[in-house]
C-alpha cells in the first residue's frame, strides 16, 4: 500500500514537472518610477497617444485598503505611501508608472542617457513616420539624442534615440521589432550599430543556452 502511494506521488511530480512549457511569454507591461507621475502621465499620453488606463491615485501601505495591503507585501516595509497610475501603449504593452511618496523616488543624478548602468534603460515605440514624433518629443520637452537611422542598410527600417522630459530613453522604431529583426543572416545583424542586438539563435546556440542557464543556477 505505501509503495503504491509512493509511486502514485512520484507520477505526480514527474507529470508536474513535465507540464511547464518554455515559451515566448506576452510582454505585458513596464514599470517606471517617476518624481512627478501627474506630468509625466500627461506627456506620455499627449506625445506618444497612450491611453490612461487608471489615472494617478495615491496608495497608503498598509491594510486599510486592498490594494495598500497587496503592496504591503511586495515592498519593504519602510515604503508607507505611493502614486501609481495604469497605461496601456497601442499593442497593449502597459506602461505602470510609481511615484514613491514615502520614501520619495530619487531624482536620478543625471538627466544624460545612463547606457552603461545594467538594468533596464529604455523602452521602443513603433511609428511609421519616427521625425514626426522627435519634432513633437523636442517641442515638448524632450531631447533627440540620435539622428533617425537606417538600421540595416539599404533597407527602410529606421531607428532614433530620445529622451523624454524626464530623462528616460525612449527609442523610436519606424516598424515592429519583429519585422526589422526576424529571420535574418546572423552576419547582416551583427553589422547592426547596437551591440545588443542578436539574432534569433540557431538550434545548436539554443541547446548552449541552456548550458549557460545550468550555469546561473548551478552559481546561485
Ligand atoms: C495607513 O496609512 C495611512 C497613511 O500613511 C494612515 O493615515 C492610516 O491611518 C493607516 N491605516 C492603518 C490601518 O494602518
Ligand atoms: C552625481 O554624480 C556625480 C558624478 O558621478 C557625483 O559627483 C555627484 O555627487 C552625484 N550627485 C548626487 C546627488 O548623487
Ligand atoms: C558569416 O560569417 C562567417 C565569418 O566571417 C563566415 O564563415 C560565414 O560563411 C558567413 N555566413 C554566411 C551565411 O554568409
Amino acid at each position: 500500500m505505501k509503495f503504491v502511494v509512493l509511486c502514485f506521488l512520484w507520477a505526480i511530480t514527474i507529470t508536474t514537472s513535465e507540464q511547464f512549457t518554455t515559451y515566448a511569454r506576452a510582454m505585458n507591461h513596464v514599470g517606471i518610477s517617476v518624481t512627478d507621475i501627474d506630468a509625466v502621465l500627461a506627456w506620455y499620453h499627449d506625445v506618444l497617444g497612450f491611453t490612461v488606463l487608471i489615472a494617478p491615485v495615491e496608495i497608503a501601505v498598509n491594510n486599510s485598503t486592498p490594494m495598500g495591503s497587496l503592496l504591503s507585501q511586495m515592498y519593504p516595509p519602510e515604503m508607507k505611501r505611493v502614486k501609481m497610475a495604469h497605461m496601456s501603449s497601442g499593442n497593449g504593452v502597459g506602461l505602470e508608472l510609481f511615484q514613491f511618496i514615502d520614501p520619495p523616488t530619487r531624482r536620478p543624478n543625471t538627466t544624460s542617457f545612463e547606457y552603461s548602468r545594467a538594468g533596464l534603460f529604455h523602452i521602443c515605440v513603433t511609428d511609421p513616420e519616427p521625425e514626426n514624433l522627435v519634432r513633437r518629443i523636442v517641442e515638448t520637452g524632450g531631447k533627440q539624442i540620435s539622428p533617425v537611422l537606417t538600421v540595416f542598410p539599404g533597407e527602410i527600417y529606421q531607428a532614433v534615440y530620445t529622451l523624454d522630459p524626464f530623462g528616460n530613453l525612449v527609442e523610436i522604431m519606424a516598424t515592429s521589432y519583429e519585422r526589422q529583426m526576424s529571420n535574418r543572416d546572423p552576419n547582416v545583424t551583427s553589422q547592426i550599430s547596437d551591440p545588443t542586438i542578436t539574432s534569433r539563435p540557431s538550434k545548436s546556440q539554443q541547446l548552449s543556452t541552456s548550458s549557460v542557464l545550468q550555469k546561473i543556477i548551478a552559481k546561485n
